[in-house]
């Protein structure tokens, strides 16, 4: 009833009928009289029909649509009862005057063709009319009085028409006296602020008033006692659910959803013994589900779904003996799922999805036998799935996963034929899961296991951490989505597996021990095969693959095969082959790379050159960090690539740090050119990065000086971080097909991780880079001062010049990088004082000033005192926490040595500490391990690498 009306294929045509019934009724041959043939060829003449539709009158497509000018000849027919003009463009022109003379029309519609301006008044003449569509056009009446002649009027649509300035919608539509069904949807109407007292029509049983302004429900809609149906879904509705629902007691349809609403649910709703759908989901509705909704007898479908309810579901939910559909999902509802829903014989779909339900899932579910949906996850439900399971002939989801489901995985699985879905991700099973449980299971598409206690294998010996591979899923002939991800798999990876005949659209075998070689990969979509133990040379693809993570592996041989393949990498966006053992040059073969976004090689045994069609990727990621690369940067480029992270850390590249990568790589958030050969000045270029969080040039040949300009670099000047993650803004993980998640996957970005040397030691931050901060220059040979405007860069949790030629004073401002973690200033020619504002360096854990010039008193402050000796040697330093007075030049200790020991010690907690402090930052931060559940599933390319 709420559902709009289907669009005519064939719209014009059924003017053609209607006119031949009209004129010719009396007549075997259809031959019209005269004067109305010439009416009807003057008529077509007037038409814009750019595919000739109406050569021969005989039907034409919707994509040939008709135009031009409505030539009053119509006038002519003079029986004409029923006119359709859907579904054309008659852009240029308004609704001709003339057809308000057309006074045998019962029928007339209009709708989505497009007619501007104006509605002519007197279509208010047509007192026959019974039906009347304008829905869809570009019109804008500035009042709908006309509408008040159309007294025979039943069925009135003028939705998408703007009647924003119609304040008489009301006062006149709800009064016609025939009136069955009013579409006003999308119309720009608001608050009616005169609450009429008319005399509204008995008659209107159907009301769409879906998508408009109205900031509370409209009051007046109660007064229409004889309703069926009220659609007010759309965004714009706040407050209170009034609780007049008493004076419409036979309302069968009553939708409210996407709205602000946020009362409880009125008690007077729950007095609807005729209702069949009810819509309330996407509110902010509160309170508890009452009792009475056992009232609500005829109800099929309950939507409560995304909002705020919180106690349990009501035990009366089993006297709903025609429900067919419970969606209760994300809200705060808790308790048990009542037994009392065995008794709902019609269930199909039963969703209470991200909850906090705890107990049991009742044994009771085994007598829903209709049940072809059941959505428990996201909850804290315990003990044992029922094996009363195995009676749920229909089933074709079941998604239990992110509870506390313990106990064994029942064998009944194996009698549900129908099942297509079956996610226990993220639970406490264990116990063997067999040929047996899915041998008969034929329709199976999708099954995710993982992060449970399962071993997967045929026999029953239990060898905790030697599971096997599932010789059962020899017998899937239509799963398309395998993760079985994290399951403790140590297996050679059987040969068959990798022969199936059907083809999986994404494979998640990551993070087992699985070993052997693997020749090709028959999968259409994603591969994760990470942190396992493959080898020999790269698998061979399927054409259509976008992703590819093989992270992690002992893959050897050299790329050539993969990337020289015209056909690997037409579609591929994702390639990871990082930490393998890929030997040789880089092929030069990438311009069949064309969307390749991410590329990561690090950590292999690569040579040689960066091939300059690398360069004309449009990447986002370039990794290649850890190999035994040299040769120059180029000094210019013609297209460079979008790159968030840039790192080429730890290989042989020498020659000088072009200035295009300040100049021209403006969305970078990571540069890491450590442990190479470059020498020459840091380029000021690099100051225009407004987005560089991370700056790693340490170990290399770098003279001159530190520019000025670093103050520049303005997401370091800023404590105010937004994201706790970078994403690789349009790469999604979107698995389009995916039944389960196909609502919400849209929204998940891929998520970079990047190797950060801060404190002494290299971290992996993934989760957390976003909020990471740092700048090492150290093992270089800068000299000069070091700049005051250093100081500005107050986001920096992380600052390194160790190592280097620097001379002259620290600067003060440095004490006003307050968030600063970790301080390297060591193996300089720094004379002068330590700056009394160091004290204000509260979150310092790592902090090193030795073997410079430096003298005076040590200020006092908790961070500073808490440091060992080896922070201050090496210079003409006192006070505590120096033990001696003075200490001398010459010691012993090894400083790297040192400082990678204490780095070990205060890594983690570095990261963690300032955490607890800093509001925004910690919310967001813990935020995303609330989610981690659903963001590990749509993003799993990012896990175990
Ligand atoms: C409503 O209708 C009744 C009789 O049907 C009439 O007496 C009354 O005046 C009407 N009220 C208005 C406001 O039109
Ligand atoms: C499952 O968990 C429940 C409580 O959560 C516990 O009482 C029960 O012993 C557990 N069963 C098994 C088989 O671990
Ligand atoms: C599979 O189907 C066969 C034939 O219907 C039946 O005998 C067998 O018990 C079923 N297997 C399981 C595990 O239910
Ligand atoms: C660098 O790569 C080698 C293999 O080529 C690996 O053994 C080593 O662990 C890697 N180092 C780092 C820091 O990742
Ligand atoms: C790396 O490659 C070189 C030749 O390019 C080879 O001699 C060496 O053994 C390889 N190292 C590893 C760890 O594979």
């Amino acid at each position: 009833m709420t559902t709009p009306l289907p669009i005519s294929l064939f719209p014009f045509l059924l003017l053609i009928p209607a006119i031949c019934f009209t004129i010719c009724h009396a007549n075997s041959n259809l031959l019209c009289i005269q004067s109305e043939r010439e009416a009807l060829l003057k008529f077509k003449n007037h038409l814009i029909d750019p595919s000739n539709r109406l050569s021969s009158w005989v039907e034409a497509y919707y994509n040939s649509r008709l135009g031009g000018k409505i030539n009053p000849s119509l006038l002519e027919l003079k029986h004409l009862s029923s006119l359709d003009f859907s579904n054309n463009d008659f852009s240029s022109i308004h609704i001709p005057k003339f057809f308000g003379l057309l006074q045998s029309l019962t029928y007339l519609n209009l709708s989505r063709a497009q007619f501007q301006g104006a509605i002519p008044h007197n279509l208010g003449n047509l007192s026959k009319l019974q039906y009347l569509d304008l829905r869809g056009n570009d019109l804008e009446p500035k009042s709908l009085q006309w509408v008040s002649g159309l007294s025979s009027l039943r069925y009135l649509d003028l939705s998408y028409v703007n009647l924003s300035e119609a304040n008489d919608w009301i006062q006149v539509t709800f009064k016609l006296p025939s009136l069955l069904e009013l579409h006003l949807s999308d119309c720009d109407l608001e608050d009616d602020p005169s609450l009429i007292s008319a005399n509204f029509t008995k008659s209107l049983v159907v009301l769409d008033l879906s998508f408009n302004r109205f900031s509370s429900v409209p009051k007046s809609v109660f007064s229409l006692h004889g309703l069926l149906s009220i659609d007010l879904r759309g965004y714009s509705l706040q407050g209170p659910i009034p609780d007049y629902f008493g004076n419409t007691s036979f309302l069968e349809v009553l939708d409210l959803s996407w709205n602000g609403l946020n009362s409880s649910i009125p008690n007077s709703l729950y007095s609807l013994n005729r209702l069949q759908f009810l819509s309330l989901g996407h509110n902010q509705l509160q309170g508890t589900i009452s009792s009475a909704i056992g009232n609500l007898s005829s109800v099929t479908q309950l939507d409560l779904s995304v909002n705020q309810l919180n106690g349990q579901i009501p035990l009366s939910i089993g006297q709903l003996s025609s429900l067919e559909e419970f969606d209760a999902s994300e809200n705060q509802l808790n308790g048990q799922i009542p037994l009392s829903i065995g008794e709902l014989s019609s269930l199909k779909l039963f969703d209470v999805s991200e909850n906090q339900l705890n107990g049991q899932i009742p044994l009771s579910i085994g007598q829903l036998s209709s049940l072809e949906e059941f959505n428990v996850s996201e909850n804290r439900l315990n003990g044992q799935i029922p094996l009363s399971i195995g009676e749920l002939s229909s089933l074709k989801l079941f998604d239990v996963s992110e509870n506390q489901l313990n106990g064994t995985f029942p064998l009944s699985f194996g009698r549900l034929e129908s099942l297509e879905t079956l996610d226990c991700e993220y639970n406490l099973l264990e116990g063997v899961v067999s040929e047996t449980h899915f041998s008969n299971l034929t329709r199976l598409t999708t099954l995710k296991a993982s992060h449970n206690r399962l071993r997967f294998e045929p026999n029953s010996s239990w060898i905790p951490t030697h599971f096997n591979f599932p010789q059962w899923l020899k017998f899937q002939k239509n799963l398309s989505y395998l993760d079985i991800s994290y399951a403790g798999i140590s297996d050679v990876m059987p040969t068959w597996f990798l022969n199936l005949p059907t083809q999986f659209e994404s494979l998640d075998l990551s993070s087992n021990q699985l070993r052997g070689e693997i020749s090709y990969l028959n999968v259409r979509n994603s591969v994760n095969l990470s942190s396992n133990r493959f080898r020999g040379p790269l698998p061979g693809v399927f054409p259509t693959l976008r992703f590819l993570i093989l992270s992690n592996n002992s893959f050897s041989g050299s790329l050539f095969e993969l990337v020289c393949n015209s056909f690997s990498g037409e579609f591929m966006e994702v390639l990871y082959i990082d930490k393998n053992l890929i030997s040789g040059d880089i092929p030069d073969c990438w311009n069949d790379w064309p969307i390749l976004d991410l590329l990561n090689l690090g950590s292999n045994n690569l040579t040689g050159k960066i091939p300059p069609s690398l360069w004309h990727l449009n990447l986002m990621m370039l990794n290649l960090r850890n190999n035994t690369m040299f040769g120059e940067l180029p000094s210019t480029l013609q297209n460079p690539p979008d790159l968030i992270m840039f790192d080429i850390s730890e290989n042989h590249f020498s020659g000088s740090v072009p200035a295009w990568i300040g100049d021209k790589l403006s969305n970078l958030e990571i540069l890491s050119l450590r442990s190479n050969n470059f020498d020459g000045h840091i380029p000021h270029k690099i100051c225009d990065l407004q987005f560089l969080q991370n700056l790693d040039l340490a170990h290399n040949n770098i003279s001159g000086v530190i520019p000025k300009c670093f103050y520049n670099l303005s997401a370091m000047a800023t404590t105010k971080k937004t994201n706790n993650e970078i994403s690789a803004g349009n790469v999604n993980y979107v698995n389009l097909e995916d039944p389960i998640y196909l609502n919400n996957v849209n929204a998940a970005p891929f998520y970079l991780k990047a190797l950060l040397v801060m404190k002494g030691r290299e971290d992996e931050y993934g989760s957390t880079l976003g909020l990471v901060t740092s700048m090492d220059l150290s093992a270089n040979s800068l000299t000069g001062e070091i700049p005051k405007e250093i100081g500005s860069l107050i986001g920096l949790l992380s600052l390194n010049f160790s190592g280097n030629l620097l001379t002259g004073n620290i600067p003060d401002s440095i004490g006003k990088m307050e968030l600063m973690e970790s301080l390297d200033l060591s193996m300089n020619r720094l004379n002068g004082e330590i700056p009394p504002s160091f004290s204000n360096l509260n979150f310092l854990n790592h902090f090193n000033v030795s073997y410079n010039n430096l003298t005076g008193q040590i200020p006092t402050s908790t961070q500073l005192q808490s440091f060992e000796n080896l922070s201050y040697v090496g210079n003409h330093l006192w006070g505590p926490p120096l033990t001696k007075n003075c200490t001398s030049k010459g010691s012993k200790v090894n400083w790297l040595y040192v400082s990678i020991v204490l780095g070990f010690v205060m890594g983690f907690w570095g990261v963690v500490a300032p955490l607890f402090f800093i509001r925004s930052w910690r919310h967001a931060y813990y935020r995303k391990l609330d989610h981690v559940g659903r963001k590990l599933y749509v993003s799993w390319a990012t896990m175990g690498m």
